[in-house]
């Protein structure tokens, strides 16, 4: 699509190409139902609330993740860092099995996380809802680490790095 300088209502790939100016990092969710792992690389989670502390994730109607974590009400969430845009574009291929390659760690309550990750976080679904042609979780993290890195980040439909102004950290009251 062209830049659209008059208002348009957006179709799907106008929607795409709009939303690409709205940076983000890359997680990879990933679920265990019956024994069978799932996962699948996504930019839609977000925090929502601290106090208890819950993650949302959004999830199309056509991914075959959206069955493991609807079949087991849990799922985990690995912050993946600027070295891990292989594992982005492993999780994000169609088909193929997605744990045959790479080393992966496990939260306490057993679900798989990549390993490396600059955050690991297991949620227990609490709320969920279904808007347009995607399933919206919301999960309450039970157990959570981190590690210092630089993140990856997506733009655009490319992934790359984050710089910042070095400027002051901006104050955040509560
Ligand atoms: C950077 C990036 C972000 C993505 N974010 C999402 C997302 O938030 N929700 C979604 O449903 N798919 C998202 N996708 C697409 C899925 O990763 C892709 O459809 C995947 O194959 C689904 O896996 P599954 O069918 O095995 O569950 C994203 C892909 C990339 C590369």
């Amino acid at each position: 699509m062209a830049l659209a300088h008059d208002f348009v209502e957006p179709d799907a790939m106008a929607m795409r190409q709009l939303m690409g100016h709205f940076l983000t990092g890359v997680a990879v969710i990933t679920t265990e139902c019956d024994g069978e792992r799932s996962g699948m690389t996504i930019s839609s989670l977000t925090s929502i609330s601290l106090e208890p502390p819950i993650l949302m994730i959004s999830l199309n109607f056509n991914t075959r993740t959206l069955d493991g974590v609807k079949g087991s009400g849990r799922f985990a969430a690995s912050i993946l860092g600027v070295k891990q845009e292989s594992v982005a574009r492993q999780f994000a291929s169609r088909g193929g099995e997605r744990f045959a390659e790479g080393s992966f760690d496990e939260t306490p309550g057993g679900l798989p996380v990549i390993t490396g990750a600059l955050a690991q976080l297991e949620c227990e679904v609490v709320s969920d809802h279904i808007i347009g042609d995607h399933h919206v979780f919301f999960g309450q993290v039970r157990h959570a680490r981190d590690r210092k890195g630089a993140e990856l980040v997506f733009n655009a439909g490319k992934f790359g790095s984050f710089h910042d102004f070095n400027h002051d950290a901006v104050p955040w009251v509560f």
